[in-house]
C-alpha cells in the first residue's frame, strides 16, 4: 500500500516543485546493440570545447529558470565516465555559480565499469560527485558479450567495489528477461548482484528499440524474448528477491532501501522542474507561471555549432497546456509506488479525473486509492500504458 510521502513537496499544490539539473554527455566507446539513447562513437572529443559549450548552455538555462535551489544534478549519457575530471569539475563549478546548490544536493554520474573509467572515480568524487550509477548490465561474461559490453563480470565487480569505497552512494543497472534466461539463472544473478549492491539497483527488462542492431536481429529471428507471461513472472520474482534484502520497488524498474531513492529521478517522476543541457537533453521549467518543455538538438555537431553561434542548442521550447501537464504528471507519477495526488492532477490540468474510471481500474486490481492519492498496484505497473489509456482517455 503506497503511503503519502510527507517529504514529497509535490504531494500538495502549495510548494514550488523541486529543481534538478541534467547534463547529457553523448559519447560512448562503442554502441551497444540494444541501446537507442542519444549516444555516438567518435574518434576525438575536445573536452575543453565541450566543457565550455555545456557551461554556456547552462548560463542560458539559468536565464530561463531564474534563481532556483538545485536539489540534484545528474550526468547522463552516453557515457559520462568518459568525461575528464576537469570537465565534470568545470560543469559543476558553473552550476554552483548559476544557481544555489543545496548543501546536501545529490550529484550522480553514470559510469561504465571498464578499468580505464574506474581510474577516474576518485577524481569525480573530489569534483563533487556523490552518487555513481554503474552500467553493469550482467554478471555473466557470456551475457555481457551478447549485450555487446566492453567489460567483463570481474571488471564489473572490481568497479563496484571501488565505487563503494569512493562514493557515499552507489547504484548499478542490470538488464534481465534476456533471450533464454530462466527464472533460476536470473534469481542466481540477482542474488549475486544484491550481495554486492549498496542500497539502490535499477533492474530493466530487455526491450527491443527501433533502429537498434538488436531490432534488426530480432526481426530476422536471430533470438527470441521471453513470452509476456514469463516476463511478468520474472518481474514478480525480481521484486520478491530484492525485498529479501530490504530493497523495494519504489518505481517500475528501480529498487531501493527507504531513503536511498534516486532524488534526481524522483524530480522527474514527481513532475518537478529540471533544466537539461547537452545534446538531446529535455527540460521542464516554470517560467512566469507557465510550464515550458525544452529540448535541445540531438546531434553533437549540430548542438555544438548552435551553442557556439547563439549560446544554446535549443531546438524547441514550448508551453505545455494544462491538460497535457495533468497527463504528463499522471504518466510519470503512476510509475511510483507512492502514486500521485488527485488534487495536484486537478490543479495542473484544470479538470478532475472521472471517478468511474478510477473505480473500474480498482475493481480490476490495477489501481488503489488512499484518500487523495491513487497508485498503480504491482499488477497495474505491468500494464501501465493500457492503464493510463483507460484512466485518461
Ligand atoms: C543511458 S543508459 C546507460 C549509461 C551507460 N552508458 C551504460 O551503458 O552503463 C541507462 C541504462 O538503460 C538501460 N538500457 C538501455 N537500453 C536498454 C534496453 N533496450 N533494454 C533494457 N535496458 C536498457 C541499461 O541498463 C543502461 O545502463
Ligand atoms: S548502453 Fe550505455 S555504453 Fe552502451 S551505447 Fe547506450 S549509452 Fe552507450
Amino acid at each position: 500500500m503506497p503511503v503519502l510521502d510527507r517529504n514529497n513537496p509535490q504531494a500538495d499544490n502549495t510548494t514550488a516543485p523541486e529543481f534538478g539539473v541534467y547534463i547529457h554527455w553523448p559519447f560512448c566507446l562503442s554502441k551497444c546493440p540494444y541501446c537507442d539513447f542519444n549516444s555516438h562513437v567518435v574518434a576525438n572529443v575536445d573536452q575543453a570545447q565541450w566543457a565550455h559549450a555545456l557551461m554556456r548552455e547552462l548560463e542560458y538555462m539559468r536565464e530561463l529558470t531564474g534563481p532556483r535551489a538545485v536539489r540534484s544534478i545528474f550526468f547522463g549519457g552516453g557515457t559520462p565516465s568518459l568525461m575528464e575530471v576537469s570537465t565534470v569539475d568545470a560543469v559543476l563549478g558553473a552550476i554552483a555559480r548559476l544557481w544555489a546548490v543545496d548543501a546536501d544536493a545529490e550529484v550522480t554520474l553514470e559510469a561504465n565499469p571498464t578499468s580505464v573509467e574506474a581510474e577516474r572515480f576518485r577524481g569525480y568524487r573530489s569534483a563533487g560527485v556523490n552518487r555513481l550509477s554503474l552500467g553493469v548490465q550482467s554478471l555473466d561474461d557470456r551475457e555481457l558479450k551478447f549485450l555487446g559490453r566492453l567489460h567483463s563480470a570481474d571488471e564489473a565487480l572490481k568497479a563496484i567495489a571501488l565505487a563503494r569505497e569512493t562514493f557515499p552512494r552507489l547504484s548499478f543497472d542490470l538488464i534481465y528477461a534476456r533471450p533464454g534466461q530462466t527464472a533460476e539463472a536470473w534469481a542466481r544473478e540477482l542474488r549475486l548482484a544484491l550481495s554486492h549492491a549498496a542500497d539502490h539497483l535499477s533492474l530493466y527488462q530487455l526491450t527491443i528499440e527501433e533502429g537498434t542492431a538488436f531490432a534488426r536481429l530480432y526481426e530476422k529471428g536471430a533470438f527470441r524474448l521471453p513470452e509476456e507471461d514469463d516476463a511478468a513472472d520474472l518481474y514478480r520474482l525480481t521484486g520478491e528477491i530484492a525485498a529479501e534484502t530490504g530493497l523495494s520497488a519504489y518505481e517500475v524498474s528501480n529498487y531501493a532501501r527507504p531513503g536511498a531513492e534516486c532524488r534526481h529521478n524522483l524530480v522527474y517522476w514527481r513532475y518537478g522542474d529540471y533544466a537539461g543541457a547537452g545534446p538531446g537533453a529535455h527540460g521542464r521549467i516554470a517560467v512566469d507561471g507557465r510550464r515550458l518543455a525544452t529540448r535541445t538538438l540531438k546531434t553533437p555537431g549540430a548542438w555544438l555549432a548552435a551553442v557556439d553561434a547563439g549560446g544554446h542548442g535549443l531546438e524547441a521550447s514550448e508551453e505545455i497546456a494544462p491538460a497535457e501537464q495533468g497527463d504528463e504528471m499522471m504518466m510519470m507519477g503512476l510509475r511510483l509506488e507512492e502514486g500521485v495526488s488527485l488534487a495536484r492532477y486537478e490543479s495542473l490540468s484544470g479538470r478532475a479525473l472521472e471517478l468511474s474510471r478510477i473505480g473500474g481500474l480498482m475493481r480490476d486490481g490495477l489501481l488503489i486509492r488512499d484518500g487523495d492519492r491513487i497508485a498503480a498496484t504491482p499488477q497495474g505497473r505491468l500494464v501501465l500504458d493500457p492503464l493510463l489509456g483507460r484512466l485518461l482517455a
